[in-house]
C-alpha cells in the first residue's frame, strides 16, 4: 500500500467512535510526540542557541533518579501541548512529584493524562531507541480534581499509547478496540496507519528480563527462567532467545511486532525499591495495549489493570506479553 491511500492518524480518530475531545487530546500527544521525535533525532548536534539533548542535569526527579536533558524538554513538551489543549483536568508526569491539576478547567468532557515523557532515557546517549508512555482517563466528575481523583484503576483508562523514537518514529495507540501502529512520515509530519489490530500470538520464545538481578528473584521467576534457559532439553522442550533493550517501550513493540514476554520482576536487589516500573505511566498503558492486542498483563499475582494505587507513583512489578507465558508464571506464583 502506498502512503497516498494509508489512513492518517487523525483520519482514523475522526472513523472511530470516540467523542472528538479524545480525538483532539491524541492528536496533541502525537503533535507532542513529533516534537520529541524531531529533538532525539538532532542528537548530539547544537541547537542554534549552542545546546542539544545529551547528557544529565544535576536534578533528580521524585524517583530519585538523575534527570537526562531530554526528560526535562520532554515533559516540558508533554505538559504544554496538552495544556494547550484546554481539554485536561489533570496531568500526572513521571517527572513531577505532585499531579499537576489545571486550575478552573474541570467538567463532564475533560480528561487526566499520565504520562513517562522520556522512558528508557539512560539509551539517549548511546543512541538506542527510547520513546514516551501515555494513558488517559475521563475526570471522574465535574468538580476540581483532588490528589485522590489520580488513583484509579488501570481498567478505568480510556485510552492509551506509547510514541517509539527508533530507526522510525512509531505511534501505538488503543482506544479500548485493539491495537494500533502508525509510522511518521518525516516529510508530511503525519502518522500514517501501518499496523492494524496488532496482536501478541499466545506462545512465546523470546522472553526479556534484565538478568544481571537474577540473584535478586523471588522463586517463581528464577523457576521461569531456569526453564527458558534448559531449552529444548529442558521442561519446556524448546529454545528460547533472550532480548533486553533497556527501553520499556523498545521491548514491548518488539513483543507486539512479533511476539514474546516481558518481565520487570520484584527482587531484593534494593529493599528500599524493591519493584522498577511504575503503575500509573508505564505498566497499565502497557497492560492495556498488549491486552488489547491479545496479550495479558499481570504482577504475578493479579491483573495490572485492576490494581488500585494507593499513592500515583506506586511501582508494580511487571509480567506482560503472550497469554500462556504470563498464565504458566502466574501458576508459578501460587
Ligand atoms: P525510566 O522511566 O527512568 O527510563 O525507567 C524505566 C526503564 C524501562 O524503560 C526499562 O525497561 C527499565 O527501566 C530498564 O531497567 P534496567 O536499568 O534494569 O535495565
Ligand atoms: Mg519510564
Amino acid at each position: 500500500m502506498t502512503n497516498k491511500t494509508q489512513l492518517t492518524l487523525d483520519g482514523f480518530l475522526a472513523k472511530a467512535a470516540i467523542d472528538s475531545s479524545l480525538a483532539q487530546l491524541i492528536a496533541a500527544i502525537a503533535n507532542a510526540s513529533i516534537a520529541i521525535a524531531a529533538l532525539t533525532e538532532n542528537g548530539a548536534l547544537d541547537n542554534t542557541d549552542g545546546s542539544n539533548v545529551y547528557g544529565k542535569l544535576d536534578s533528580q526527579n521524585v524517583q530519585g533518579e538523575t534527570q537526562a536533558k531530554l526528560d526535562v524538554v520532554s515533559n516540558t513538551i508533554f505538559i504544554e501541548k496538552l495544556t494547550a489543549t484546554g481539554l485536561v483536568a489533570g496531568l500526572l508526569s513521571e517527572e513531577n512529584a505532585l499531579p499537576i491539576t489545571v486550575k478552573g478547567n474541570h467538567g463532564k468532557d475533560k480528561y487526566i493524562v499520565a504520562f513517562d515523557p522520556l522512558d528508557g532515557s539512560s539509551n539517549i546517549d548511546v543512541n538506542v531507541s527510547v520513546g514516551s508512555i501515555f494513558s488517559v482517563f475521563k475526570t471522574p466528575h465535574q468538580n476540581a480534581l483532588v490528589d485522590a481523583d489520580y488513583l484509579m484503576a488501570g481498567s478505568q483508562q480510556i485510552a492509551a499509547g506509547y510514541a517509539a523514537y527508533g530507526p522510525c518514529t512509531m505511534l501505538i495507540i488503543s482506544l479500548g478496540k485493539g491495537t494500533h501502529g502508525f509510522t511518521l512520515n518525516r516529510s508530511s509530519k503525519h502518522f500514517l496507519l501501518t499496523h492494524a489490530n496488532m496482536q501478541v500470538p499466545q506462545d512465546a520464545t523470546e522472553y526479556a528480563i534484565n538478568t544481571s538481578n537474577q540473584r535478586f528473584w523471588q522463586p517463581p521467576v528464577q523457576r521461569y527462567v531456569t526453564e527458558c534457559e534448559a531449552g529444548a532439553a529442558g521442561r519446556r522442550k524448546k529454545n528460547f532467545n533472550m532480548r533486553w533493550i533497556g527501553s520499556m517501550v523498545a521491548d514491548i513493540h518488539r513483543i507486539l511486532i512479533r511476539g514474546g514476554i516481558y518481565l520487570y520482576p520484584k527482587d531484593s536487589k534494593n529493599l528500599s525499591m524493591p519493584e522498577r516500573l511504575r503503575l500509573m505511566y508505564e505498566a497499565n498503558p502497557m497492560a492495556m495495549l498488549v491486552e488489547q492486542a491479545g496479550g495479558l498483563a499481570s504482577t504475578g499475582k493479579m491483573r495490572i489493570l485492576d490494581i488500585k494505587p494507593e499513592q500515583v507513583h506506586l511501582r508494580v512489578p511487571v509480567i506482560i506479553g503472550a497469554k500462556n507465558e504470563v498464565e504458566l508464571l502466574e501458576r508459578y506464583h501460587l
